[in-house]
């Protein structure tokens, strides 16, 4: 392998997400295996700007495996931006030696990773965000352990929905992608789901819920993505839950951070590692400017610009110029991601209809 870098740094930026240390670890090690010094950014691209860094060894990320959160700390930085915080954070990559950047977090960590690229420091991505909204990868470091909290919780409400006959309306979080609520719902039987990508039936659900307690059915969930309430108002969940309850006794539960903590799954620990230890090798080989995606069942790089335009184009804010950059090939490309993911969601949701009841 060739070694360009004597020393590379760590960071977690924007939301944190159970698997952020898994790759922190597998980072380090990675690279001081081979040859490499790891310095750990404290506060992501805050901590860059701040010069608050930390020296990593073996030892300093001995059993963080098992721990949700990320022990680097994590913060959302307007400040980064700016032309004058981005020099403050070329300047401590100057005085500190640091020749790369593994940045490891969401679409808004990879903005910053591109603009680092740019101005000379390599940085690489990891994707980490319990949301799974990054398009471009079929995977983001947080997600499995996040639905796993979630079918955890919603099993305990069913207990009580169960014996009080109720049904309890779950929000769970997810920003504008609906995945956790749709595969989480699955999981835990929702008789309704709502997310931001598909039209929500609110009729339709009353008439379903109507049918099954008819039949017999006692406790139920309707499971609303974060989505929904950001597009039919902020009290959209209480004000179903009031409506719900003139038919059967019904209760509201927002999840909300708590799904964003705990231990990482299997899932997360295992597929930190590997994209840890591809990032270092990456980086060592010479690639920059690209995040670590699972397509199909795989690992690969994809580069940010791509990356970030495609998931413009499928969240629909595309701006005008956006595609000028991207051969007609990578368009086609992008449009077959969209429509793959889409196709994705709605066969779930299908699922959903035909099985929750
Ligand atoms: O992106 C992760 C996420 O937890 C979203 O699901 C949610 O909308 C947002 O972050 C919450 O942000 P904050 O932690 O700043 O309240």
């Amino acid at each position: 392998m060739e070694k360009k870098f004597r020393k590379i740094a760590v960071l977690t930026s924007g939301g944190d997400a159970p698997g952020m240390n898994p790759a922190v670890r597998a980072v380090t090690r990675k690279a001081l295996e081979e040859g490499v010094e790891v310095i750990g950014v404290l506060g992501g691209y805050k901590g860059l700007i701040e010069n608050t860094l930390v020296p990593l060894s073996p030892r300093s990320v001995s059993n963080i495996i098992t721990n949700g959160g990320t022990m680097l700390y994590s913060e959302r930085c307007p400040e980064f931006k700016t032309e004058e915080g981005m020099a403050a954070a070329i300047e401590t990559c100057r005085k500190n030696n640091i020749d790369a950047i593994v940045a490891i977090g969401g679409d808004g960590t990879f903005r910053g990773a591109t603009d680092l690229t740019r101005r000379g420091i390599p940085t690489i991505g990891i994707p980490a965000t319990i949301d799974n909204d990054i398009t471009a990868t079929d995977y983001t470091l947080g997600y499995d352990t996040a639905m796993n909290t979630v079918i955890s919780l919603v099993d305990d409400l069913r207990d009580t929905c169960e014996s009080h006959a109720r049904c309890n309306v779950v929000e769970v979080m997810g920003r504008d992608c609906g995945c956790i609520a749709l595969n989480a719902g699955i999981a835990s039987g929702a008789v309704a789901i709502a997310i931001p990508e598909l039209p929500f039936d609110e009729e339709a659900m009353f008439e379903k819920i109507k049918s099954v307690k008819a039949a017999g059915k006692r406790g139920m969930i309707v499971m609303i993505s974060e989505g929904i309430p950001a597009i039919k108002g902020g009290d959209y969940c209480e004000k179903l839950t009031a409506r719900l309850n003139e038919l059967l006794e019904s209760r509201f539960s927002r999840l909300a951070h708590i799904v964003r903590g705990g231990s990482p799954s299997l899932r997360d620990r295992l597929t930190a590692t590997e994209m840890g230890v591809l990032a270092v090798e990456l980086l060592l080989k010479g690639e920059s400017n690209v995040v670590i995606c699972e397509i199909d069942g795989k690992l690969q790089p994809v580069e940010i610009n791509f990356a970030l335009i495609l998931d413009r184009m499928y969240k629909n804010k595309l701006k005008d110029g956006d595609l000028d950059m991207f051969s007609a090939e990578q368009i086609d490309e992008m449009r077959a991601v969209c429509a793959k993911r889409k196709a994705e969601i709605e066969r779930l949701y299908q699922i959903a209809r035909d099985v929750c009841k």
